[in-house]
Parts: structure tokens; C-alpha cells; sequence
């Protein structure tokens, strides 16, 4: 059985920052890795250890990451300054959408990217996602820029006010889901 081979996915992605349209680029690579899901699933075994990341590469130029989500987990509304371009290798990711709009955002519907298939967000797309009600999910995340001091934002709804994004936030309330759901192993 194949291995997804992330060292190549990484050069794949560097490779696609110097094309003319880096974020289509980037998709056809993603589009590549996600036409055998299972050798991704070989690759990145669950449960996770807790101190895992899932982060591949990091530069400021882009970041890419393995996002596994627990079983029922719920991002909330964020966006990512940047573009972003995701495939999912196990589960799905349902994504609600929204675009900013002069006083807030507003919704632009939703979808759902299920295994093997890929979604593309611009720089000013807005989404909350949604793991599955009955299994984790698993996802290769590419942004075209170090989200993680990026300027970002969120919404605790759609009516409230953007508040700066809290990483630390998010990262005690993946790992709360994830070890009441038994994705993280534990030594
Ligand atoms: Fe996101």
C-alpha cells in the first residue's frame, strides 16, 4: 500500500508559490495527494499524540499542516488572511461560509468536502467547520502565508463583532475534544 509522502507534498507546494497563480497550484497538488486517501491515512495514524501539531512546514510564505479534527469538533468562525487551500483525507469537513461585508459578515452558504475531494478559500473567505457527528476527520491544510501570526479573526456568531483570532483558545479546545473523544494518545 502507498505512503504519502509529505517531504514531496511540502517541495510540491514550494514549487507552487513560484507559479503565476500560486493558490491554483497549490490546489493541483492537493488534488493529486487527495486521489489515494488512504495512503495519507497509512501516513498520519490516529490517535495523535498530544503534542503534535500537525504542522509539516512553516515559513512565512506558507504553512502547511495536517489537521485532524475529534469527532464532533467545531472551529467556530475564523478567517485566515491569506488564501487556503484544503483536502480531506478521512471524514469529512462541513464547512458553513461567509464573506465580509461593510458592518460584519454574511453567509454564503455551505459545503461539505468529503474524502478525496479538495475546497479553495480566498483571502477573504470566512468559515466555521464542522467535523463529523460520528467520527474524526482528517485534512491537508495549505495557506499561503504563516497563519499563525498572521492578523486573524473571529466571530463567536454571525452577528457579533470580529475579535482578534486566540490560537492558544483553540488549540485547549482541540486538545479538550480531542482527549474526551480518544484521539490523542497519552503516555
Ligand atoms: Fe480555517
Amino acid at each position: 500500500m502507498a505512503i504519502f509522502d509529505d517531504d514531496q507534498f511540502v517541495a510540491d507546494c514550494l514549487e507552487a508559490l513560484a507559479a503565476s497563480e500560486p493558490a491554483g497550484a497549490v490546489r493541483s497538488a492537493m488534488e493529486r495527494a487527495m486521489a489515494d486517501p488512504s495512503a495519507l491515512a497509512e501516513r498520519f495514524s490516529v490517535p495523535v499524540d498530544a503534542d503534535d501539531d500537525g504542522i509539516l512546514f512553516r515559513s512565512p510564505e506558507i504553512l502547511v499542516t495536517c489537521a485532524i479534527f475529534p469527532k464532533g469538533f467545531v472551529t467556530g468562525i475564523h478567517d485566515h488572511a491569506t488564501a487556503a487551500i484544503i483536502g480531506v483525507w478521512a471524514g469529512h469537513e462541513d464547512n458553513l461560509l461567509y464573506r465580509p461585508t461593510p458592518t460584519g459578515i454574511e453567509s454564503r452558504g455551505g459545503q461539505r468536502v468529503e474524502t478525496g475531494e479538495v475546497l479553495s478559500l480566498g483571502v477573504d473567505d470566512i468559515h466555521d467547520v464542522h467535523a463529523p457527528a460520528t467520527s474524526w476527520s482528517g485534512a491537508l491544510h495549505v495557506y499561503l502565508a504563516d497563519i499563525v501570526t498572521e492578523d486573524r479573526h473571529e466571530w463567536a456568531t454571525p452577528d457579533s463583532s470580529a475579535t482578534p483570532f486566540d490560537g492558544a483558545k483553540a488549540e485547549r479546545r482541540w486538545l479538550e475534544a480531542a482527549e474526551s473523544t480518544g484521539l490523542v494518545n497519552r503516555p
